[in-house]
């Protein structure tokens, strides 16, 4: 998640949630964050600070007036943190933030903050609903200072469904990551395209490939924390949608080629981006059933071991012939070109076997044929359904190489591609 650097001060408030506040901490720490807390004399009685501070590592700070505090603690904590969360944020933590106060350590830190605050609040759904709390919600979205995220629908303690569950503990950390991010993609729309397609020969079976949707994944999860706003368009994976994005699940490239145009819009203007790294099947059955073929193969073995099937004539074997997918990178490479345009900045991946060298002149041609920007280079048996690939970036002028990495940093190396190219 890259937080490694970041301190984050996690003010925890009385709310049941706040046994959620103790998996934030983890997920910070884990993801390289220090972690400073912070609990108010409520959140002890659900809470224990000793959980706290084992998971950090640090001195629980709670009361103000601590006289084995050296110097202001607010002040102090404030300077500290790149960022201020409070987690779970109650409807009195609203009420008191809405007015200014600072009679306590979380408010006070709030109102010494410069950086930016999150609340992920958390409460009954009747109390969330209630005018006074959205009047103090109101106040705060107008000063500007805060950043509410959630709450969420869902079952809350008393085992009610509404809006007043805590948003989870992951996107929460997601959220912290994008607010001390590097904000380079801050204001841009960037569209991914991810995974295999299926082709659908009947019901049951489908053409498709063994993309797993990794890297298109971490590409649209590596936009939304450096600041975009995302749209991953992504054929069938077992991937969870990346907190934040907006995922578009499709099945076929007809289907992904439908979703895409309509993110990128009629004039292409839409996005700023395109990163194109689905694995999108080249073709499709002619044909599709809406019924089941039926198998015709005899399934006994004759004595000699072999399959009956084996020995059935071709000509009795079911036949799909087979019809070209349109090329949709091509396509909208096409158009960009048409309108003489620079936008959206558009990313292709080759996947190829054979040697380096072809891989990379392979790679060539295919920027060129496709008229995008650049191409991610990668051989397939070093990526496919892999968490680290070997890439190539080739563009009209240059081709970097790079060593086996994370995909997670060769997302990131895309990005900083992008960002350099939007000036
Ligand atoms: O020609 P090839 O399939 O190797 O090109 C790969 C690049 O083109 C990838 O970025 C892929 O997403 C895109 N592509 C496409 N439509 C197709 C096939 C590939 O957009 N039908």
């Amino acid at each position: 998640m890259h937080l490694s650097g970041k301190t984050v001060a996690l003010c925890v408030t009385g709310s049941i949630a706040a046994y959620k506040a103790v998996e934030v901490a983890r997920l910070l720490k884990k993801a390289g964050a220090r972690v400073l807390p912070v609990m108010t004399a409520s959140a002890a009685k659900f809470v224990g600070d000793v959980t706290f501070s084992g998971i950090t590592g640090e001195r629980v700070a709670s009361d103000m007036w601590d006289p084995s505090w050296k110097g202001e603690m607010h002040i102090e904590l404030a300077q500290a943190a790149d960022v201020i969360a409070i987690v779970p944020a109650t409807a009195d933590t609203l009420a008191r933030l809405a007015q200014g106060r600072a009679d306590d350590l979380t408010t006070a830190l709030v109102l010494s903050a410069r950086g930016p605050v999150l609340c992920a609040p958390a409460m009954h759904p009747r109390m969330w609903e209630h005018p006074a709390t959205q009047a103090n919600v109101l106040t705060l979205l107008q000063q500007g200072r805060v950043e509410l995220f959630g709450p969420v629908m869902g079952e809350v303690a008393s085992g009610e469904r509404g809006v007043g569950r805590m948003a989870e503990p992951e996107d929460i950390v997601v959220r912290l990551a994008r607010a001390v991010g590097p904000g380079d993609l801050r204001g841009r729309h960037v569209v991914v395209s991810a995974g295999p397609t299926h082709e659908a020969w009947d019901p049951v079976r489908f053409l498709g490939n063994r993309s797993s949707g990794k890297m298109g994944h971490l590409v649209a999860a590596r936009a939304f924390i450096r600041g975009a706003k995302v749209t991953l368009v992504s054929g069938p994976v077992a991937l969870p949608a990346p907190s934040g994005v907006h995922r578009i699940s499709v099945e076929s490239a007809r289907e992904m080629q439908i979703e895409l145009l309509r993110a990128l819009g009629d004039d292409l203007l839409s996005a700023d981006a395109l990163v194109m790294a689905a694995a999108v099947a080249d073709y499709r059955p002619q044909i599709t059933h809406h019924e089941k073929i039926k198998t015709s193969r005899a399934t006994s073995l004759d004595p000699s071991g072999a399959n009956v099937s084996d020995t059935i004539p071709s000509t009795a074997l079911p036949m799909v012939l087979l019809a070209e997918n349109p090329d949709i990178l091509a396509g909208i490479g096409e158009a960009r070109a048409r309108g003489k345009g620079t936008r959206p900045v558009l990313v292709g991946f080759a996947l190829e076997t054979g040697n380096d060298e072809t891989i990379v002149e392979y790679a060539r041609k295919k920027r060129a044929e496709k008229r995008v920007d650049f191409v991610v280079a990668n051989h397939a048996n070093e990526s496919i359904g892999k968490d680290e690939t070997r890439v190539w970036l080739v563009s009209e002028e240059t081709v970097d190489a790079f060593p086996v990495m994370d995909k997670a940093r060769v997302a990131d190396l895309i990005l900083d591609e992008l960002v350099r190219r939007l000036g």
